[in-house]
Parts: C-alpha cells; structure tokens; sequence
C-alpha cells in the first residue's frame, strides 16, 4: 500500500474503532429496545448476513482469480481473450434478481408493518422540528414540551411529525402538526423551517420531519430508561446540536409526569430575585416562548408564543437548547449571555442582558419544575 493512503486510511480506521468503544455508547441500533426497533433489527439481521455472504463469495473468487492467473516469468504476452459466455450471463442475471426479490418480500412486509397507524392504547404526539431544538405536544393531556419526549413503557406511541419555522405557529396556538400554515401565521415564515429527520436508534427506524407535510411513525419502549436521539438529516449550522431524549416511564410514573406537567407554574414571591426574574420574561422573552401561570401584577395570565420552547416545566428538563446543554445554573449563565456564541445560528439573541438580571432569571428558570 502507498504511504498516502496509509496516511489517510489509518487514522480514519482508528478512529472507527475508537468510536466503537465509546463507554456509553447509546444511539444502539443493534440492540432495539422496543417491538418496533426489533423489527427492523429482524429485518437487518438476516439481509446482513445475505450481503456478508456475497461479499465473501464475489471477493474471493475475484481474489482467488488474481491470484491464480498473476504474472509469472513464462507467461508472457497476452491470455487467451474470451468473449461472450451465454449460460454464466443468464446465471448471473436471473441469480441476483432472485436474490433481490427474496430481500424484497421481508422488506416491503415490514415497511408496511411499521407504517401501520398501531390500534387499541396508544399515546399521540405531535413532533414539531424547528431549528434547532424539539417540540414534543401531546394532544389529549394538552401538554407541551421540549427535547424531551416522555413515553410509557408498553405502550404504542404514534408521532405525527412535522418542521415549522419562526412564526409559523400563532401566538399560544396550541402545538400541533397542521397540513399547511395555520390561519393568519405570515406565509413567508415558512420559509424557515428545513427539513430534518427524527431518530432514536434503539426505539424505532428513523422519520424525515418535512415542512407543509405531516409525517408519521411509531415507536415503543419495553423497559424504564432514557434513551438518546438525534436529528439526522443537515439542517443547519447547529444540526449537529439538535438532540433530544427518550425518557420512558412505567404506565404510573408516566401519568405521575403527566399531571406534574399539567400543572401551571407558580408565581414567585414579590420583592424576590426569581420575582424580579418573571418580570424580566414577561417584558422581553414571551414574544417566543410561553409560561403556563405567567401573571401580570394584577394576576391576569401574561400570553406568550410557541415559536420556542415552552418553559412552564424548564427546571424539570435535563437538557436545553436542543439538549445541547445540560441544565444547570452555570450553563443557563453562558447561554442566557449570548445563545448564539454557544450555539451557532441560534434564533435566540443576546438581549444584552446584565449579570443580575443573569442571576434573576435562572433563579426564576429554576421554579419552572
Ligand atoms: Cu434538524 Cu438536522
């Protein structure tokens, strides 16, 4: 081998291998932790070993051919030419499309069966893909989160899912996945939303998430646990920051959440830091994001809007910014700074805020549980 393609293929191979020891490797989809991702993991395990095995088969007798027939002192000038062999041509049409269609069968049988709407107990949620973080609107409980999709174990889950922009949903419209641009939003705010594609690998294949169309896929966890996923199509500057996870819950602890997160939040105490950091949000941050329980000092509900995310719940999320960022004070610190030094291409911008007014909003971030 040349020293360049060593040069090239060396690194490139070790940090494969590298990246395959990763200690807490998640985003597994060799180990499905769900009846949807087992069936597709059903599906790959048998075709996998078809290919491996024409692999080995077309590989050898090409290297075994090589081999026999090399150039060796006494043999010189050109082979025999041979042309035209009409039984091996046939052979080697009709056996790989028998090949093929033998994938086929299994193949569009589990497309079918993953793209059946599951009946009987199903939880309904709406994906939303914005740029670059996850909406996760839940229709019936009437409850609205972001980069982290809560689900109960056993239980089918149906995802619609769709990519809205800036502006595209109304002020406190209720999230959901509309055919179109719902009545009233501006038309050019389409214009911002992309596509993307919403992945966990250990619970179910992977959807694109397209703006003016409605998706749909479902996914189910057998066991309590979190599980990591991820946008998988560029969207961006910040795709690669576009993460989200998968708690799961068992059917009690689930309904547990559920009514936590129906429940508005709060007022602080007047005259306190997280008081003073309400007003701040009230003034300035509702124009994108909404407060389920936000007051006037008359106790009127302060409406805000669902171009971003929903922050009734924030302090109970592990993960903002497109789970980007654990959530934790010193981080809140950087982000509420300058979202966009810490994220690129952040639709958030530095308010230029000051360091107390930093401080007054994550002590009021930090109510919102
Ligand atoms: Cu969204 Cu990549």
């Amino acid at each position: 081998m040349r020293r360049e393609t060593l040069k090239v293929l060396g690194p490139l191979a070790l940090t494969l291998i590298a990246a395959a020891c990763a200690p807490n490797a998640t985003q597994d989809s060799l180990r499905p932790a769900g009846p949807y991702a087992e069936k597709a993991h059903d599906l790959f395990v048998p075709v996998f070993w078809v290919a491996a095995a024409i692999f080995f088969v077309v590989e050898g007798l090409l290297v075994f051919f090589v081999w026999k027939y090399r150039h060796r002192k006494g043999r010189e000038g050109i082979p025999p030419q041979v042309h035209g062999n009409t039984r091996l041509e046939i052979a080697w049409t009709i056996l790989p499309a028998l090949i093929l269609a033998g994938v086929a069968v299994p193949t569009v049988t589990t497309i079918f069966d993953l793209a059946r709407e599951p009946e009987g107990d199903v939880l309904n949620v709406d994906v939303l893909g914005h740029q670059w973080w996850w909406e996760f609107a839940y229709p019936q409980e009437g409850i609205v989160t972001a980069n982290e999709l809560h689900i109960p174990t056993g239980r089918p889950v149906y995802l619609r899912l769709c990519a809205v922009g800036l502006g595209y949903q109304q002020q406190v419209a209720p999230s959901e996945c509309q055919p179109g641009p719902p009545e009233g939003a501006v038309p050019a705010s389409l214009g911002d939303s992309v596509i993307h594609s919403f992945w966990v690998p250990e619970l179910a294949g992977t959807q694109d998430v397209i703006p003016g169309r409605t998706n749909t896929m479902v996914l189910q966890a057998d066991d309590p646990g979190t599980y990591t996923g991820q946008c998988k199509e560029f969207c961006g500057l910040s795709h690669a920051f576009m993460k989200f996870t998968v708690v799961a819950h068992t059917p009690e602890d689930f309904d547990a959440w559920v009514a936590g997160q129906r429940a508005p939040a709060a007022m602080p105490p007047g005259g306190t830091p997280a008081a003073a950091g309400a007003e701040i949000l009230a003034g300035q941050c509702i124009a994108c994001h909404a407060i389920n329980g936000l007051q006037d000092a008359n106790g009127d509900p302060i409406l805000g809007s669902n171009n971003g995310p929903d922050l009734t719940h924030f302090a109970s999320r592990e993960c903002f910014a497109g789970c980007m960022l654990e959530t934790n004070d010193e981080n809140l610190r950087r982000w509420l700074d300058d979202p966009p030094s810490v994220k690129a291409g952040s639709w958030m911008p530095d308010y230029n805020l000051t360091p107390e007014q930093i401080d007054q909003l994550v002590a009021y971030l930090n109510t919102l549980r």
